[in-house]
């Protein structure tokens, strides 16, 4: 793949309102900008957008990034937590067609070993039509930690998902482990 299609999503009433800025955003940004090849791809197109923690409209976004732009990976980020207005992961879930939760072992897991915190986090992860959804977690920190701990298995799951032709053969399998 030559150009990565992302969509980064921050769920947040407090940098929708604008009391807080969103700084989260530009780290998955730069994350995802350094690691250019690992994950296989020659650049990377961003479309992002800040929206309260309302779920309806959390879901429609996903929506439309996954069904009308076509996006081949969305990123949230924020609203993950046990707070009364945390409800990304909902949303998320309402839109899935198939859940990943091997994503989310694998975050929670490496997550664990830096911060018992880790286990506030209660994020989603799957797949609708052909587009991969993560829910990261809100701070810089955390979005950095979650995001490596998956990176080497994205650009298998995003070949999957759009079913490029080979990435389900057993030697695809095999480079994709062994490179990662
Ligand atoms: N995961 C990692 N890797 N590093 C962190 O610092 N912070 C935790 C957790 N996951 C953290 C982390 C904290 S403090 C919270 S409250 C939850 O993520 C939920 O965060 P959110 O509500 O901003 O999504």
């Amino acid at each position: 793949m030559e150009t990565l299609n992302v969509g980064i999503l921050t769920c947040s009433d407090r940098c929708s309102s604008g009391e807080a800025t969103d700084t989260s955003c530009l780290t998955i940004q730069e994350c995802l900008e350094q690691n250019l090849t690992s994950l296989k791809v020659q650049s990377i197109k961003f479309v992002s957008k800040v929206l309260p923690d309302e779920k309806a409209q959390i879901s429609q976004q996903l929506i439309d990034w996954s069904d009308e732009d076509k996006l081949h990976l969305i990123l949230t980020t924020g609203g993950t937590g046990f707070a009364p207005r945390d409800v990304t992961p909902e949303a998320t879930k309402d839109v899935l067609h198939k859940e990943a939760p091997g994503l989310v072992v694998a975050m929670i897991s490496a997550s664990l070993a830096v911060t018992p915190h880790a286990m506030l986090s209660r994020p989603a992860a799957g797949i609708r039509n052909k587009t991969l959804i993560v829910n990261l977690p809100g701070s810089p920190k955390a979005v950095k930690e979650n995001l490596a701990a998956i990176l080497a298995a994205l650009p298998h799951a995003i070949a999957l998902i759009q079913d490029v032709p080979k990435a389900s053969t057993p030697q695809a399998h095999q480079a994709s482990s062994s490179s990662s």
